[in-house]
């Protein structure tokens, strides 16, 4: 899916360069190891192209001068600040039920992590293979903080496409009451209001949006709501304020945000 990504690291951290080498070929992405004198912001800075490196904190996705990881301890303060009253995303996955609730896209997993701050008990699929092992470090750090560490207990990551493990879901009749959905948006269409985020938000989206494409390829997710429909009660999706709808389909209930809104699809069909 990947294929071949340079790999950046200094002499005393080539072992835990090597582990991550072996783990993500195993998960489809070759790395080439090169080892430099110093990973600093002028190494950065000359070397612009997407590339992970490798230091005492772990792997990091690079590019344009910036580095960037999954932060879940620089989280910790809007965690403790949140409450299901204070954030919309807490009303529109109705987390006062503390549901059983599945992140189809996971990404970075801070949605998620504020969710199961919230009382969900979340399962996140993550499809990309260099995120998904990013995510994997960020869980393990989270275990090993005193704050995060009982949240993330609430934390279940999965390696898969989504689209695969909606459906095998549905054919093994395992229901779930929540599915939330953030697929990726052309970072072009997203309204000014979204350029208001905060500069550390800004710099892992840019990131994100140069592992994942957007010239022709950038799948929109419209195949996951149908899916998603089938085997949750209340499907959310996250979208830029003024996007079109996800696959085109008019929402049963909408929460509306400055930068972004949650439109919200309910099936009764479904009992669990
Ligand atoms: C916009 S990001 C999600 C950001 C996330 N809500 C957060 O808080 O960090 C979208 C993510 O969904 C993942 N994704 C998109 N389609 C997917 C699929 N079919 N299966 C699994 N992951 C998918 C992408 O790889 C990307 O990491």
């Amino acid at each position: 899916m990947v294929g071949e990504i340079r790999l950046y690291v200094e002499k005393n951290f080539q072992e835990q360069a090597q582990y991550y080498a072996v783990l993500l070929t195993s998960r489809g992405v070759n790395t080439f190891i090169e080892v430099v004198e110093k990973l600093n912001a002028r190494f950065f800075r000359l070397n612009p192209k997407l590339a992970l490196c490798v230091d005492a904190e772990g792997l990091w996705l690079c590019a344009n001068g910036m580095r960037m990881q999954p932060d879940w301890k620089a989280e910790v303060g809007r965690l403790k600040r949140a409450s299901i009253k204070s954030e919309m995303i807490a009303r529109a996955c109705n987390l006062s039920e503390k549901p059983e609730l599945v992140d189809a896209t996971a990404g970075l997993g801070h949605d998620s992590l504020l969710m199961a701050q919230l009382g969900a008990n979340v399962t996140l699929i993550e499809r990309h293979p260099i995120l998904f092992t990013l995510l994997e470090d960020a869980k393990k750090a989270a275990e090993a903080d005193l704050f995060l560490a009982k949240i993330v207990t609430r934390i279940h990551l999965v390696f898969s496409d989504s689209a695969k493990y909606l459906k095998q879901q549905a054919d093994e009749q395992k229901f779930t009451d929540v599915i939330y959905l953030d697929p990726m948006f052309p970072q072009r269409d997203q309204n000014h209001q979204a350029e208001k985020k905060q500069a550390q938000v800004k710099k892992q989206m840019q990131l994100l949006h140069l592992l994942l494409p957007e010239d022709g390829e950038m799948d929109l997710g419209d195949e996951l709501l149908d899916l998603a429909k089938t085997i949750a009660k209340r499907v959310i999706v996250k979208r830029p304020r003024h996007a079109v709808f996800l696959a085109n389909q008019q929402p049963d209930h909408q929460w509306l945000g400055d930068a972004c809104r949650f439109d919200a699809y309910f099936s009764h069909e479904i009992c669990m």
